[in-house]
């Protein structure tokens, strides 16, 4: 471990009124976005994709976790299965993009072939004029399968073999939608951002602070500060509002709502009275975030094309206040003001302190065992 980052992160734990941010270096350094690898998004379970995207056996998505290329495959049963993404042969990233595959899944370079289960079948050629190298056992050489978890339309990987099952880690996020029936959840559209230039930090604290949504988002919302109320609750950090009446606005995101996330990347947001949003948020390295966002009624309530539209619209402009400002929050990292991280409010960010205390936790539990 870094004994640079290690100091700093032993300042950024101890407690002072306000408390500071993590320091520069969690967001514009490569050795702690590898770190944070091998430990934020190996340990924990990440959200990788959406069911719905996945329709017929032989439907594959690609995704990445701690920048290791995965596949979501869907088999003969309508199950659906991860994988690493690298054929056993010479370890050729399998597939490239979402596609349907068929009822095999064949390795481009020379032919290894799998079924929809992840197991070996084909070694064409592989001993010669012979298929089967003796002794080269098929069954023991399938795609190496990742633990998968599904809850509703959302799917989540675990790179740990002794991670606490999903429904136990994520018991603290789903207890906030009991009320809700999952069966008229339906996705209504989808909004791809493609990379935003910033840390994956910045969007998640970003999202689950209430402070700067009266500031930025002054011409998309009329959510007033005052109402608003922070939620730090085990793995399960955001915010809420909840409005009267005669403060909604029409066309607005002037509606009580709660902004929800789930230790590391997932993000969930409930617009009441009918509207859920889920955010995927995949760090590609220091720098650099793809993110996407799917919409969804959750009344089975079918919108017209207008509506569809409309809402499209909203949500694309309210993302791009956030991004704008996330960007420029990294590009502060590059100032010696950053190095020691700014301070947070101890009243509407000390949701955004609980995650950063659970990054550094994590980065510097593992220092200690490397
Ligand atoms: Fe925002």
């Amino acid at each position: 471990m870094n004994e640079r980052i290690d100091i700093l992160l032993s300042n950024f734990l101890k407690n002072s009124v306000p408390a500071h941010g993590l320091p520069a270096v969690a967001y514009n350094d490569s050795e702690f976005w590898e770190i944070e690898s091998e430990t934020v998004f190996t340990q924990n379970w990440v959200f990788v994709g959406f069911v719905h995207e996945l329709k017929k056996p032989g439907d594959v998505v690609t995704c990445s976790v701690a920048g290791q290329p995965l596949i979501l495959i869907k088999n003969k049963l309508g199950e659906i299965n991860a994988f690493h993404n690298a054929c056993r042969h010479r370890c050729l990233k399998l597939v490239d993009e979402a596609k349907n595959v068929g009822t095999k899944l064949r390795c481009p370079y020379h032919s290894w072939t799998y079924n929809l289960d992840g197991e070996l079948c084909e070694t064409p050629f592989f001993a010669g004029e012979e298929h089967h190298v003796e002794g080269f056992d098929l069954s023991k050489h399938g795609l190496k399968p990742v633990r998968l978890a599904i809850w509703h339309d959302w799917i989540f990987v675990n790179l740990s073999a002794d991670a606490p099952a999903f429904e136990e880690y994520s018991a603290p996020l789903i207890k906030y939608f009991d009320d809700i029936n999952f069966e008229q959840v339906k996705a209504v559209a989808t909004l791809d951002f493609g990379e935003i230039s910033t840390n994956w930090k910045f969007l998640m604290e970003n999202y689950i602070e209430p402070y700067h949504v009266q500031f930025v988002h002054r011409t998309t919302t009329n959510q007033p500060l005052k109402d608003h109320y922070t939620i730090v609750d085990d793995v399960c950090l955001g915010s809420a509002i909840e409005l009267d009446e005669e403060e909604k606005v029409k066309g607005s995101l002037s509606v009580s709502s709660r902004y929800l996330t789930l230790f590391p990347n997932f993000i969930i947001g409930r617009y009441f009275p009918d509207q859920i949003g889920v955010y995927l948020n995949v760090p590609v390295d220091s720098g650099r975030t793809q993110q996407k966002r799917v919409i969804y009624t959750t009344e089975g309530q079918t919108l017209s094309k207008d509506e569809v539209d409309a809402v499209k619209k909203l949500w694309w402009d309210v993302h791009k206040e956030d991004h704008a400002i996330c960007e420029r929050l990294q590009l502060g990292r590059a100032s010696p003001v950053a190095k020691e991280g700014g301070f947070l409010s101890p009243h509407w960010e000390d949701s955004v302190r609980a995650f950063q205390t659970m990054i550094a936790e994590a980065v510097m539990n593992t220092s200690k065992n490397i």
